[in-house]
């Protein structure tokens, strides 16, 4: 019986762990999420990638810079950033940037934003990344007046 009781709890404690996990507080983008060294790397998979449209406004895709590219995040999370890279970016080829990838490149599309850098890089973890609540980074008005 008391086996039974333990091998019960077993069973359970995964079922009843991660919604307490949810739980944890949400961080802000602009909280030193991701290095400089990995907004590098994205930088370089997103020349390669998705410059052609998105420098360009090519087929109509929102130039990154643009106050769209940004805003339609605001509120959301670094996941529905990543996943929406993962799942139907480059709009021509969906689905063939790899979730590692799309974390690099959406460390650089931090930087361009101006989010805060942090000493740790950005996990492709979509646990992780659903836990970082994309804000606008409060930045001194002559820093944003040169960007
Ligand atoms: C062939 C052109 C093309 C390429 C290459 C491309 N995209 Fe896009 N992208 C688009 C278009 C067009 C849209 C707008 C889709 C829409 O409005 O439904 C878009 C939308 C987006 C959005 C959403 C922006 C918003 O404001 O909601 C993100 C993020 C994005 N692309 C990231 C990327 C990344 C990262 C890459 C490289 C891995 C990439 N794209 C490659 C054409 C492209």
């Amino acid at each position: 019986m008391k086996k039974a009781a333990v091998l019960l709890f077993l069973f359970a404690a995964p079922l009843i762990c991660p919604p307490l996990a949810a739980q944890e507080a949400m961080r802000s983008s602009n909280s030193g999420v991701y290095t400089q060294a990995q907004a590098d790397r994205g930088h370089q998979l997103y020349a390669f990638r998705c410059a052609r449209c998105h420098d360009t406004g090519f087929s109509g895709a929102p130039r990154l810079g643009d106050g769209r590219f940004i805003n339609d995040f605001i509120g959301k999370t670094l996941f529905d950033i990543t996943d929406l890279i993962h799942t139907s970016m480059p709009v021509d080829k969906p689905g063939t940037t790899p979730k590692a990838e799309a974390t690099e490149i959406a460390a650089y599309i931090l930087s361009v934003m101006g989010a805060t850098v942090g000493a740790n890089d950005l996990p492709a973890d979509d646990d992780v990344l659903r836990q970082i609540r994309v804000d606008l980074p409060v930045m001194p008005a002559g820093e944003r007046a040169s960007r």
